[in-house]
């Protein structure tokens, strides 16, 4: 158990390597933002983000992850998380999540934002409001050796307050020379959650996703990734990657011209 432990704490050096890789990620959010309007598809912005990435000489996670076949994920309206770029022209009232994820020397920097194109209606600000306000309450609450549990603690009651709910069956996750790696990092409080703790070196993402309407989910079928509500209102998602330090949480993931902590949609 020890020696697992200790993988986990990462050292002065690797910290840097994820700060880079934080910063790459971050800046090629910013690099994209202004494009995602109404007019552009999908798979135009994962084309920029693949050249993007490919041209700096790093690499996307997803590209190939577990035959992913995209540079990033695209999720639109009621799609919760995995949404595969197409040719789908985004529209004035779409929500769309964009998640990228960019390894820079081995190192993986982990990041998503829920872009409002155009007006939208009351139900898709409320929602995406809420998810941004859940992750930033969730790394708010963070303290040196604090149990993971702490990040569910502070998402559910804010979620369901606003009444909304909070997807269960995706996690957040530690991140490293890894996409996914321990511990996972549920947006509810479980009984892993309870006992795992984030000590300083430690690195992980919180994004929660919230749901306006019932909390439960539904993958495709056909093409084995998109997951959308099952009642088909809107959900909404944040990620930032995270980095334990001895004074508290460090996000590795800030972006430049993107929202921050209590910006109003
Ligand atoms: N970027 C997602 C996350 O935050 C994972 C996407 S995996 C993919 O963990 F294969 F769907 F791209
Ligand atoms: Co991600
Ligand atoms: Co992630």
């Amino acid at each position: 158990m020890l020696t697992k432990q200790r993988k986990l704490i990462l050292s002065e050096t690797q910290r840097d390597m994820m700060r880079a890789a934080g910063q790459a990620n971050a800046a090629l959010l910013d690099y994209v933002r202004p494009h995602v309007k109404p007019g552009i598809t999908t798979g135009k912005i994962d084309q920029m983000i693949h050249d993007w990435t490919y041209g700096h000489g790093y690499r996307a996670a997803t590209l190939g992850y577990q035959k992913y076949p995209k540079s990033c994920c695209t999720s639109v309206n009621e799609v919760i998380c995995h949404g595969i770029p197409d040719d789908y022209e985004l529209k004035e009232g779409d929500i769309i999540n964009v998640d990228i994820t960019t390894v820079v020397d081995g190192w993986h920097g982990d990041q998503s934002e829920t872009f409002l194109l155009g007006e939208v209606s009351e139900e898709k600000r409320a929602v995406t409001q809420c998810a941004f306000d859940c992750m930033h309450l969730a790394i708010d609450a963070l303290t040196p050796g604090c149990r993971v549990a702490t990040i569910g603690e502070a998402v559910v009651p804010e979620a369901e307050g606003r009444g909304f709910t909070v997807v269960r069956e995706y996690v957040g996750h530690g991140l490293g020379k890894q996409f996914h790696l321990d511990p996972s990092i549920p947006h509810f409080p479980n009984r892993q959650s309870r006992i795992d703790r984030l000590f300083p070196g430690m690195c992980f993402t919180i994004e929660p996703m919230i749901n306006a309407g019932s909390r439960y989910t539904q993958c495709d079928k056909a093409d084995g990734w998109t997951v959308r509500t099952k009642d088909g209102r809107p959900s909404a998602q944040f990620e930032h990657s995270i980095l334990m330090t001895e004074s508290g949480p460090e996000i590795l993931t800030q972006t430049k011209d993107g929202p921050k902590k209590g910006h109003k949609f």
